[in-house]
């Protein structure tokens, strides 16, 4: 995934919303302890699953040896303290065990991903506990259809010319690069665990590509409003204001299921 260069708009709330920045830079050095205590840990918790050699059981259980996710200290960490899919949450763990158990799982077997300290998952552990205080897009209606139609306007005038007229980043103009979908799936996986704050200001400050910061805040607000109409959340009482403080209590989440 593309970085998201942070945007300074002095407001102290949005830059705490941001993602944890757990980079996996690859210096932190494997502690021989933490790996060893990895290992018990492994054996008792997760191996059942995940198999000796980290092999995985096909279909159902991923392999963790050669597995490139595991460079994704978000991802993972919260994999393992809240549980994703068929994977249980393991809420018992300390963050010294999740730094033993990583530290473990991205040095055996075939695998070199270097060490995981506590503080690394704590920091991470810090940032997803921070987003569950936070509501989803799906439980409020953040937008009134009256405001999504106003942002539909707008969006054809400055936006679908490279996002597509339905969203999709299908281009009107063949001669266009394709740009990324502002609907579905693909666009929701990528700013899940994000603010709305954060999109918005993404919106104000980079588009439209050709003429980045051009609007009024009122117009990024109305075409956002659309963008979560057609992306199928609901609409309610109050319009999604300007207002990047107001913003960053909201989170944009997966669409639950039905
Ligand atoms: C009951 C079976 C089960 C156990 C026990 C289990 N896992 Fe998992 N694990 C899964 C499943 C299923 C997934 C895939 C989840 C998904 O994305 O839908 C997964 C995914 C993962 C992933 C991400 C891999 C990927 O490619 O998405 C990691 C890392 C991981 N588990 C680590 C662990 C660790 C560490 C433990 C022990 C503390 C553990 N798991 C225990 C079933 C299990
Ligand atoms: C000239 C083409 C162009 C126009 C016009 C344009 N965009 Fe974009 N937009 C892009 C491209 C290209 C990217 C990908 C940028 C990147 O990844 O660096 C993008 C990315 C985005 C993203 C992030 C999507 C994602 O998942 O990465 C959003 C949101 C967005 N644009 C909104 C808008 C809005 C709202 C407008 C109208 C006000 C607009 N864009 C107008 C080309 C355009």
């Amino acid at each position: 995934m593309k970085k998201i260069v942070p945007v300074v708009v002095g407001c102290t709330t949005l830059l705490a919303l941001w993602p944890a920045l757990a980079q996996d830079d690859g210096v932190v050095t494997l502690d021989p302890a933490l790996f060893e205590q990895g290992q018990v840990i492994y054996d008792a918790n997760c191996v059942a699953c995940h198999q000796p050699g980290g092999v995985g059981l096909e279909p159902s259980f991923p392999a963790l040896n050669a597995n490139d996710i595991l460079t994704d200290l978000n991802f993972v960490i919260g994999n393992i303290a809240q549980g994703r899919g068929a994977m249980p949450a393991f809420p018992d763990l300390t963050a010294t065990d999740i730094a033993a158990v990583l530290s473990f799982i991205r040095n055996a077997w075939d695998n070199d991903f270097g060490g995981v300290t506590p503080e690394m998952v704590e920091e991470v552990l810090a940032g997803l506990e921070e987003r569950a205080e936070l509501t989803s897009v799906w439980e409020v209606g953040m937008f009134t259809t009256a405001q999504a139609e106003r942002g539909e306007n707008l969006y054809e005038g400055w936006c679908a010319e490279c996002h597509g007229a339905r969203l999709n980043g299908a281009p009107e103009d063949p001669d266009r690069r394709s740009s990324p979908a502002l609907a579905g799936g693909s666009f929701l996986n990528k700013w899940q665990g994000t603010s709305v704050a954060t999109l918005f200001e993404y919106m104000r400050v980079t588009m439209p590509e050709s003429n980045p910061g051009f609007l009024p805040d009122q117009d990024y607000a109305d075409i956002l409003a659309y963008m979560f109409f057609e992306n199928d959340m609901p609409a309610g009482d109050n319009e999604l204001p300007p207002d990047t403080e107001a913003l960053a209590a909201y989170v944009i989440t997966l669409k639950p299921a039905e």
